[in-house]
């Protein structure tokens, strides 16, 4: 090969007539190395043309650009390898490093970009909100880039997609205020809604410590000691938990928000994203047999639904609860819970805009394995709620991220908030950092130099219940047997008989594969609650080796046992004892800023 580098050629054919070579090496060499992360991101989400470059390097190179001599063979002496070879070391040091840490949560998944646009003036859905702070949602027929990810969640990155599960529903939208995240789920309610039981909750449905096998024992164990976990458990044995592919799905924000104005009045709303191709799911015969036929189905489905230039919608709705009205002690059920929805009678759908997905990402690794979602990520005009789940997932997410990919991950480019009016963070150095960092800014505030912070974004004020710390629950229902009446109300309102028959014959196709009693029993009792004759069924459906022995049971057990399930594991010394221990998140009676 001539030795002479094509841009030496270039620079001297361009050099000699006066011209700049670097505009045609931008262009066209370097992998996207002379693009900063908001170039890539612009182009690989679609907003920009020129994405998908191929390499069009003249040769390979090692990671300094030096020239790669040869696929297949080490230097050697006496034919055993050197370590003075750094093409050998470094290929071999660099693929030792090069999977990141699995999420420790819904790791299995994939995504595409698209756009939310609005199609709906959400001042007139909401009525106090003449003009909404956020900027994507200000008036009809307004586009923001998105990404979207979908996923399993318990099982591990390369686990069959069609595992019985909840998907995640991870949205990202890059608006001109920053990147705003909302991180659901494909059905609207959690396990549970103290953020110290997540964990725990995580861990039930995980591989045993012992062996690493799937764990039936404690998926059942924590359900039968968590009577508010039992909705989402309902959702979970339907089939619900094994949907046909990622977009056959509704998504749901699952917590409570508000949007809020300019003046600082809010709403809370609750988010529903309905799939506009419908939602279809499969049995779990079918789940099963398909895993091993093709592990990948949700992933190449969505893939091969992009390639095709199809486009992937859903229509976004919102419920809008009033502030004043956000009292568990006026519902009867409490609007901050995350193992609650809102009654759609009360709180009827209104439609503000569309989710479309139309492309798919360009490299797996860079644009899918790091994107990093928090719901912590809000933009001006919404804003968090009392639900105390979401208040600690609004930092904690960020903390995984941090570790899985490190304090820089926005300089990945889907993680950078390329469509926002301003970029000049307060955070600087850091692990990799290749921005310009401080910019020339002072490395601190306030300082006589440089001034421009944005008070007209300070969050909404609102009063809580009582300025009391402690350990005392807020949860309305705690301890009730009304903690069990939406469950109820889904499984026997809802559920049409052939969705109730599938339920029980999921459930019970798992519950034979528990061994202890103690667990079968307090399982069955949660579900006597919310209906005998679902507890009932399911019992029925047990082969009889799982009721005979030593660790079998009558099913007068169960019915004994359904007596006091409701404060399964909840101390008396922390239940809610008065009427005032309750989540509240009013408009305070006077303005709190100085205006
Ligand atoms: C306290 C209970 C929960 C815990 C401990 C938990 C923990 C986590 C963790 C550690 C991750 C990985 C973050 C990362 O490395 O990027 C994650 C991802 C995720 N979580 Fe949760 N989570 C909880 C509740 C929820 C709830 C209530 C929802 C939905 C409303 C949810 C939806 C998601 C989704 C969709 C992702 C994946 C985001 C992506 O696609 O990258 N999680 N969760």
């Amino acid at each position: 090969m001539d030795q002479v580098h094509p841009l030496q050629a270039i620079q001297s054919a361009i050099g000699t007539a006066g011209g700049d070579p670097r505009p045609l090496q931008r262009t066209s060499l370097f992998n996207n190395a002379n693009d900063g992360p908001a170039a890539i991101i612009s182009k690989a989400s679609g907003v920009q043309a020129g994405g998908k470059r191929e390499d069009d390097g003249p040769y390979f190179t090692n990671n300094e650009g030096i020239p790669f001599p040869d696929p297949a063979h080490s230097k050697t002496v006496g034919g055993l390898p050197l370590v003075s070879d750094t093409f050998l070391l470094q290929k071999q040091q660099h693929f030792n490093r090069s999977k990141n840490l699995e999420r420790m949560v819904h790791p299995c998944g994939s995504g595409a970009f698209g756009y939310f646009e609005t199609t709906a003036d959400v001042s007139d859905l909401t009525k106090v909100l003449t003009i909404i702070k956020a900027n994507f949602l200000s008036g009809k027929g307004v586009k923001t880039p998105i990404f979207m990810r979908f996923s399993t969640v318990t099982l591990g990155r390369e686990f069959p997609d069609l595992a019985r599960n909840p998907r995640g529903f991870a949205i990202k939208f890059y608006t001109g205020e920053g990147n705003y995240d909302i991180v659901g789920l494909n059905w609207p309610v959690f396990f549970c809604r103290d953020p110290i039981q997540g964990p725990d909750v995580i861990r039930s449905q995980s591989r045993s410590p012992k062996n690493f096998l799937l764990d039936y024992n404690s998926l059942f164990d924590l359900l039968a000691l968590t009577p508010e976990a039992n909705h989402a458990g309902m959702m979970f044995f339907s089939d619900h938990g094994t949907p046909n592919g990622w977009r056959h799905n509704h998504g749901y924000g699952c917590h409570t928000f508000k949007w809020v104005n300019k003046e600082g009045k809010f709403v809370y709303i609750k988010y529903h994203f309905l799939a506009k191709h419908g939602q279809k799911q499969f049995t779990a015969d079918e789940a099963t047999k398909l895993s091993g036929e093709d592990p990948d189905y949700s992933k190449r489905e969505l893939w091969e639904a992009m390639e095709r230039g199809e486009e992937v919608e859903w229509v976004a709705k919102i419920q809008i609860m009033q502030p004043e009205e956000a009292d568990a002690n006026l519902l009867g059920f409490d609007p901050f819970d995350v193992t609650k929805v809102w009654p759609r009678d009360q709180f009827p759908m209104h439609e503000f805009g569309k989710l479309v997905l139309n492309k798919n990402p360009e490299n797996f690794h860079r644009d899918v394995e790091q994107a990093a979602f928090s719901p912590g990520s809000m933009v001006p005009g919404i804003e968090d709620s009392p639900d105390p789940l979401l208040q600690f997932r609004m930092f904690f997410y960020r903390d995984a991220q941090y570790h899985r990919i490190g304090v820089n991950l926005h300089q990945v480019p889907v993680n950078y908030p390329f469509m926002s009016s301003s970029f000049s963070s307060l955070n600087f150095d850091g692990a990799t950092r290749n921005d310009a960092n401080h910019a020339g800014n002072p490395q601190y505030t306030p300082n006589s130099f440089k001034h421009k912070f944005r008070p007209d974004t300070a969050e909404a004020p609102y009063t809580v219940a009582d300025n009391i710390v402690s350990r005392k629950s807020h949860y309305h229902h705690e301890g009730k047997l009304s903690d069990y009446d939406q469950a109820r109300e889904l499984y026997t309102r809802v559920m049409t008989p052939e969705q109730r028959e599938h339920l029980h014959a999921n459930t019970a196709d798992l519950l034979r594969r528990v061994t202890a009693k103690v667990i079968k029993v307090g399982y069955l009792a949660q579900l006597w609650n919310i209906d005998p004759g679902y507890a009932r069924a399911i019992y029925e459906l047990l082969p009889s080796a799982a009721k005979s022995g030593e660790e079998g049971f009558e099913f007068v057990e169960v019915q004994n046992k359904a007596k006091g399930a409701e404060v399964a594991r909840k101390e008396a010394k922390f239940r809610p004892s008065k009427a005032e221990e309750r989540l509240v998140g009013f408009c305070p009676q006077t303005n709190v800023y100085n205006m």
